[in-house]
């Protein structure tokens, strides 16, 4: 399965903060934004990722991740010329995917929270095996944000649609989804929205018109951020922090995932906590590396 990071976007609602810097490599308290949703994808196995970002900020992103080896990965990087909308990243990234399935994640979308694990095992399986799309809905106070799914008694989606005025659920549909393959040629089909841009929504109303979109839901335990307004960004750094102070361990560490899947080895964790070593974030790699 391949896995593709959407860092693309203006950032304007976060103007002027990234009127100088992109959205997605400012930092989340103790590392860039980008780490966390390279993390899902790596706790997803996925090892092959594609980073889609805006011209100008191709630069930092690569000087930030490189080829990925120091995470044991594998990171190519594609532009999307203009935001077109999100399922435009199936059709950027079409040659990535090839005869795949893929995973997508937006590039300011955090997750946290027991049994994720298990829930993109199964979301994985689900994409590779039996066809089937999966999405992840979460209850928000704020549905009008967001796209949204309706869902029956038994949690199948009845229908999904972006920032509804008069949202049917406040079941968001969270930025991370898991796509048999073939979904480049329906990226394809999909008609641009009033306001121009190719909706991840209309694509996968396309699956759900099939049978084959899955809702998979996260609990009220669950932490999910979408960092994209000032207020959402702030309460992410200040949650991270205290989840972090309070566990003593780092959330969303690529070296550790890394480590623990034996995709590095320990001469290249050492070169990280070499390289890493005037903060928390290098003393944590050092634990890392010393539990073995
Ligand atoms: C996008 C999607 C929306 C989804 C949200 C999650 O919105 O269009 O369906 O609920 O991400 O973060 P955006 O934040 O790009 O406006």
């Amino acid at each position: 399965m391949k896995g593709i990071i959407l860092a693309g976007g203006t950032g304007t609602r976060l103007y002027p903060i990234t009127e100088g810097i992109s959205k997605q490599l400012m930092p989340i308290y103790d590392k860039p934004m980008i780490f966390y949703p390279l993390s899902t994808l790596m706790l997803a196995e996925i090892r092959d990722i594609l980073v889609i970002t805006t011209p100008e900020d191709q630069e930092g992103f690569q000087r930030l991740l490189k080829d990925g080896s120091h995470f044991g990965i594998h990171v190519s990087y594609a532009v999307q010329e203009s935001p077109r909308g999100l399922a435009d990243a199936f059709i950027v990234g079409e040659d990535f995917i090839g005869n795949d399935s893929c995973s997508m994640i937006l590039g300011d979308n955090i997750f946290y929270g027991d049994g994720f694990i298990k829930k993109l095992q199964n979301a994985r399986y689900n994409a590779a095996s039996n066809n089937i799309t999966t999405i992840f809905g979460r209850e928000v106070k704020d549905p009008e944000r967001f796209g949204i799914m309706e869902l029956d008694e038994d949690k199948n989606v009845l229908s999904v649609e972006e920032k509804p005025e008069y949202p049917k659920s406040n079941y968001a549909i969270t930025g991370l989804y898991f796509y048999p393959k073939g979904v480049s040629s329906y990226a394809k089909l999909v008609k641009p929205s009033k306001r121009g841009e190719i909706e991840i929504t209309t694509l996968n109303e396309m699956y759900l018109k099939e049978n084959r979109l899955k809702a998979e839901l996260l609990g009220g335990g669950f932490t999910w951020f979408d960092t994209g307004t000032d207020e959402s960004l702030y309460d992410s750094i200040s949650m991270i922090r205290s989840i972090q102070n309070n566990q003593a361990r780092v959330i969303c560490c690529p070296e550790e995932i890394a480590y623990n899947n034996s995709w590095i080895d320990e001469k290249q964790l050492e070169e990280r906590v070499h390289l890493i070593n005037k903060n928390n974030y290098g003393k944590y790699l050092k634990k890392v590396l010393d539990r073995r």
